[in-house]
């Protein structure tokens, strides 16, 4: 069923798969590089249905990282020629957008903002509440940022609602302690993420499928468990969105319930440029980045409780690594699977599961790719001369190989 097409909103995909929304740290400046578009054009080649660029922020003041894609008008050039190189290549073209909230590089952001203020352990950062006046013009930025995506020729707009940025700071009740109609209810909590999707929808019209990724669970007690997710689930179904991915992790409280598996924090600390960070990285970065244990398909149980309450669209994202589990999982009834390693691993991936060259992926999920993708750009240390001689000293159990 792979190897079907399918519609999602008004556009067809040529295939089930979709390259899910990995920041690729390309965009040195928070501009659009030529390694992002040759990345991106390469996944095409390999036989993808959609590819995602990852990560752009609508706002200056939702950037978490310097060599991440700030959505300006003077990008529309540089879009345009990596829309048409995926497009020359057979493949649709996505974007995910939104705003890192509490997540935010204060010297590159300009501000550091959250639904409720206080320390994040994890930036480190120290966030200021949203005001009324600030949510309304972060709204406006969504807009804003659709409009430009609309005239750089995309097809799909993914809107990041999940891992802990802004919106799903919002959704949470374990951040969320506003007390305006912001805060408190789950209608309270829900009220950013619908104002944000009424705003995508009108601006991208019916040319442009809008997709959102959202969390199954945040992944740590006290955050959103799969009640609230199915209650979200459905309001979203309401609301008319093309597409669901069901993901789940919290950036700031359980970042590996994303991904799963161990981080290898001494690379992490090794490609850090400022020094405090490096050592405490190095110190208690196991402690901040608990491992979550590993297998093929982590998120599938729970996914297969949010189809049971809806009919819309189900993208399933999650540890996706053969052709036998991406087959149970469009088995199961999921529309479209993404998938993120095994394309960093491999952008051939998809084409050689279709020519029978390999059942499955080479990626070890050692997670050295997103240790790379904070200080540079993600890549796999099988690919990279240095990433392998890093990584040599790390074999061991604790390290995630
Ligand atoms: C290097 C790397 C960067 C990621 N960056 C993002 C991101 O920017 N946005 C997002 O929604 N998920 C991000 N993720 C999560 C993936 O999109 C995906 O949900 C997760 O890796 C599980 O899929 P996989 O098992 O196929 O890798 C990232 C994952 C990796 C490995």
């Amino acid at each position: 069923m792979l190897f079907t097409e399918k519609k999602i909103g008004h556009i067809v995909l040529r295939n089930r798969s979709i390259r899910s929304a990995a920041f690729e740290g390309m965009c040195a400046n928070n501009r659009v590089s030529e390694e992002l578009i040759s990345y991106h054009t390469a996944v095409a080649a390999g036989g993808i249905g959609m590819t995602t660029v990852a990560y752009a922020s609508v706002s200056r003041s939702g950037l978490s990282f310097p060599h991440q894609l700030l959505i300006t008008r003077e990008e529309i050039p540089a879009l345009r020629r990596l829309t048409s190189a995926i497009h020359h290549e057979g493949a649709a073209a996505a974007i995910q957008i939104g705003h890192c909230g509490l997540m935010a590089k204060r010297s590159i952001s300009g501000a550091c903002l959250a639904p409720t203020g206080g320390f994040n352990l994890y930036g480190p950062t120290w966030p200021r509440t949203i005001t009324v006046y600030e949510i309304g013009a972060i709204i406006r930025d969504f807009t804003h940022a659709v409009n430009i995506i609309h005239e750089a020729g995309f097809d799909a707009i993914e809107v990041h609602a999940g891992h802990g940025y802004l919106i799903s700071q919002f959704l949470s009740e374990y951040i969320n302690k506003r007390r305006d109609h912001y805060g408190g209810s789950f209608e309270n909590r829900s009220r950013f993420l619908v104002e944000v999707i009424r705003a995508v929808k009108e601006a991208a019209g019916s040319s442009m499928a809008v997709i959102v990724k959202m969390n199954l669970r945040d992944g740590f007690r006290g955050g959103m468990e799969l009640d609230e997710s199915v209650m979200v689930a459905k309001l979203l179904e309401r609301e008319g969105v093309d597409g669901l991915v069901l993901s789940g992790g919290f950036v700031s409280k359980a970042p590996m319930y994303v991904m799963r598996g161990n981080m290898p924090v001494k690379v992490m600390a090794k490609y850090m440029k400022n020094p405090f960070m490096s050592l405490g990285t190095r110190f208690f970065g196991n402690f901040l980045m608990k491992p979550e244990p590993f297998r093929e398909g982590y998120f599938l149980e729970d996914a297969l409780k949010v189809s049971a309450a809806v009919r819309m669209p189900l993208i399933y994202v999650g540890g996706l690594k053969s052709k036998e589990m991406i087959g149970e999982v469009l088995d199961k009834g999921f529309d479209f699977v993404q998938i993120a390693r095994a394309l960093i691993h491999d952008p051939g991936f998809i084409n050689k599961l279709k020519t029978g060259e390999i059942v499955k992926s080479g990626c070890q999920t050692s997670n050295y790719c997103i240790a790379r993708m904070y200080s540079g750009q993600m890549v796999c240390f099988q690919n990279d001369p240095d990433g392998r001689k890093s990584m040599q000293g790390f074999t061991n159990k604790k390290e995630g190989l």
